[in-house]
C-alpha cells in the first residue's frame, strides 16, 4: 500500500485528525482490531473545557497545572484550554450529542476541578464521540480504515535495499501484520502518525481494553522516538471491584464523575477516610486519592473500599450513569440500595512519544496524537478529562501544520519508495507451539509491574523489577527472532518493551513527585521547578 497520511489507530486522535488530512491526500488508517475498539470508547467521564458562567481559561489552567505537580509545560496546557471549546463546538457540528440540562450543556465535575467543567454524553462519553467520528469518517472516501492490521515497526533506512539514506532518523511508514491473510505487508507513506492508544495491559487491572498494550509507544522507540515521562503511570482510584479473575485485565471503571456527583469513599465499616488524606476528600486528584484508597486497604488488610452513592437522587443517577447503574445491577450490586465496592486499576500514560506543539517527533515524517504522546499537557499527574481535550486540539494541530506545509514539503516518490523497501523477511522463523511460553511471560510482567511498579515504589522494588524484565526482554528478543509473527507475540514484545521503559523512566527519577511515589523520598510538590525525565533512543540500537 502506498497513501500520503498513514494514520495507526481509531480513536479520538486518528479519526479527528483523518478528517482534517482528508482535506489534502489520500489517509490511511490501519487499526488492529475492529474501527469501534479503542481506548475512546471505554471514557465514561467526558472532556474537560470552559462553558460555564463561572469558569475561566485561567482556573482550568491552574487546575492542570496544579495537578501536573510541577512537570506540566505551560505553553501546552494554555494551547489546550484556550482551543478546547471550538474544538468541542466542531465535535458538535459532527453530531456528537453531549447530555444537556434544561436546554444548556451539562456540566459534571471531577477530583481537581475548581469548578464544573465536564462536558459528557451521560457515562458514556467516549463511545459518543467515537460513534460520531466513525460516522463521519465513512462519509469521506478519501479516508480507508483497514481493520486487524496490526502496526509492527516503523520503515526506516534500516529496511531500504541500498543503505544510501543521507538521513539516519526518518520514517518512511510502517511493517504491518495483516491478520485476516497472515501476511506483513509494507505500507509506505510520505507521512506517518501514531495515534495507538495507551498501556494499561501492562498492569494486573486496568480500565483499558485489551487492545491497550503500548503498541505505538514500543514501535516508536524502537524507530528512534524520544520518550518521555513513562514513570507517569496514572491508576484510576475507583475500578469496580469484582473478586472474579478478569479476562484480559480489562475491569469495569465508575467513573469520577460519580464522586463529582456527590459520591463518597468509605472504608467497609461505613467510615469516611479521605478527610485524613486531603482537603478535597474523596475529589482530590487521582494520585492522592489512589495512594489514600492503597494505604487504607494495607493497613486493613481489605481487599477494596467502597463508594458510597445512596444519597444521591435515584432520579440523578438514572440520568447521568445509566451504564454504571445497569452494569452494577447486572452483577447484583443496586447502587442506588449498596455500597459500591471499589479498587485503582491503571488508566492512563501520561508519558509517551515525545511531541512538539504539531505533534512533531525527533523522528523525521513522524508524528504522534493521542494518549500515546508526551505533549507536555499532563505532567506528573493528569488531570481528569483533559486526555480526550489534548487528543481534538493536538489532532487540529497537526492538520494546520500540514496545512502550511504540505505542498511545499519535499515529498518522496512513493511507488520508487515502495519498490526501494525489503520486503518482509521471516526466513528461518517458525509457527509456534509454544503458546504457553506467550501466556505465561504475559503474566509474568503484569505481576512484576503490578507488585513493584504500582501505585506504591521504592528503590529496591524498581531495582528488582528491572532484573527481572530485562531478563525476560531478552529471551523474548530470542523469541522473537525465531517465530512467525502473531498479535500474541507481538503483543507481548510490546508489553515488554513499555514494562522496560516504565522502570527505566522511574529508577531515573530520585524523588516523589505526582503519580510517582517512592518510599525513599519525600513527596515534592514544588509547582514549576522539575524536568521531565527523557530517553533517547539510539538509532544504532535499533
Ligand atoms: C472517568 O470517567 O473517571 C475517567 C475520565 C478520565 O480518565 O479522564
Amino acid at each position: 500500500m502506498k497513501t500520503d497520511f498513514l494514520i495507526v489507530g481509531s480513536g479520538i486522535a486518528g479519526l479527528s485528525l483523518a478528517i482534517k488530512l482528508s482535506e489534502l491526500g489520500r489517509v490511511t488508517i490501519i487499526t488492529k482490531k475492529q474501527k469501534a475498539e479503542s481506548n475512546t470508547n471505554y471514557a465514561q467521564g467526558g472532556i474537560a473545557s470552559v462553558f460555564g458562567s463561572d469558569d475561566t481559561y485561567d482556573l482550568h489552567i491552574q487546575d492542570t497545572l496544579d495537578c501536573g505537580a510541577g512537570l506540566c509545560h505551560l505553553d501546552a496546557v494554555e494551547k489546550i484550554v484556550t482551543e478546547g471549546p471550538v474544538r468541542i463546538k466542531e465535535l458538535m457540528e459532527l453530531g456528537v450529542n453531549f447530555s444537556k440540562d434544561h436546554g444548556h450543556i451539562s456540566l459534571g465535575k471531577e477530583g481537581g476541578h475548581s469548578r464544573n467543567r465536564i462536558l459528557h454524553s451521560k457515562d458514556l462519553t467516549g463511545k459518543e464521540i467515537e460513534r460520531a467520528l466513525l460516522h463521519k469518517v465513512a462519509s469521506i472516501s478519501r479516508i480507508k480504515v483497514y481493520e486487524y492490521y496490526f502496526a509492527i515497526d516503523l520503515l526506516t533506512p534500516r529496511n531500504l535495499k541500498r543503505k544510501k539514506s543521507k538521513e539516519k532518523n526518518i520514517c518512511y511508514g510502517i511493517y504491518a501484520y495483516n491478520v485476516n491473510s497472515n501476511k506483513v505487508e509494507k505500507i509506505v507513506s510520505n507521512y506517518t502518525i501514531l495515534a495507538s492508544g495507551g498501556l494499561g495491559q501492562v498492569y494486573t487491572h486496568t480500565t483499558n481494553p485489551a487492545i491497550a498494550t503500548g503498541d505505538g509507544f514500543a514501535i516508536g522507540y524502537r524507530g528512534g522516538c524520544d520518550i518521555a515521562n513513562m514513570e507517569f503511570v496514572q491508576f484510576h482510584p475507583t475500578a469496580l471491584y469484582e473478586n472474579k479473575e478478569v479476562h484480559d485485565s480489562q475491569v469495569f471503571l465508575i467513573s469520577e464523575a460519580v464522586r463529582g456527583a456527590g459520591a463518597i469513599l468509605k472504608n467497609r465499616d461505613g467510615k469516611e477516610f479521605m478527610h485524613k488524606y486531603d482537603k478535597r476528600k474523596s475529589l482530590a486528584p487521582r494520585d492522592i486519592v489512589a495512594r489514600a484508597i492503597d494505604a487504607e486497604m494495607k493497613k486493613r488488610g481489605d481487599t477494596n473500599v467502597f463508594l458510597d452513592m445512596r444519597h444521591i437522587d435515584k432520579k440523578e443517577i438514572l440520568n447521568h450513569f445509566p451504564n454504571i447503574y445497569k452494569h452494577c445491577l447486572k452483577i447484583g450490586i443496586d447502587v442506588t440500595k449498596q455500597m459500591v465496592p471499589v479498587v485503582p486499576a491503571a488508566h492512563y500514560s501520561c508519558g509517551g512519544i515525545k511531541t512538539d506543539l504539531h505533534g512533531k517527533t525527533n523522528v523525521k515524517n513522524l508524528f504522534a496524537c493521542g494518549e500515546v504522546t508526551m505533549t507536555g499537557v499532563h505532567g506528573a499527574n493528569r488531570l481528569a478529562s483533559n486526555s480526550l481535550l489534548e487528543a481534538v486540539v493536538f489532532s487540529n494541530s497537526i492538520s494546520e501544520y500540514f496545512k502550511k506545509n504540505y505542498k511545499k514539503d519535499k515529498k518522496e516518490n512513493l511507488t520508487k519508495l515502495y519498490s526501494d523497501i525489503l520486503s518482509w523477511n521471516s526466513k528461518g522463523t517458525v509457527n509456534t507451539e509454544e503458546w504457553i511460553l506467550i501466556s505465561h511471560n504475559k503474566k509474568e510482567i503484569k505481576e512484576i509491574m503490578s507488585d513493584y511498579v504500582g501505585i506504591v515504589r521504592n528503590t529496591i522494588r524498581l531495582q528488582r523489577a528491572n532484573r527481572r524484565i530485562l531478563m525476560m526482554k531478552d529471551e523474548i528478543r530470542e523469541f522473537y527472532k525465531k517465530t512467525k509473527v502473531s498479535v500474541e507475540l507481538l503483543e507481548l514484545r510490546n508489553l515488554v518493551t513499555v514494562a522496560a521503559l516504565i522502570i527505566e523512566s522511574a529508577m531515573k527519577r530520585k524523588e516523589s513527585r505526582g503519580l510517582h511515589y517512592m518510599l525513599d523520598y519525600p513527596m515534592r510538590d514544588d509547582k514549576y521547578f522539575s524536568k521531565d525525565t527523557i530517553i533517547t533512543k539510539q538509532i544504532k540500537n535499533n
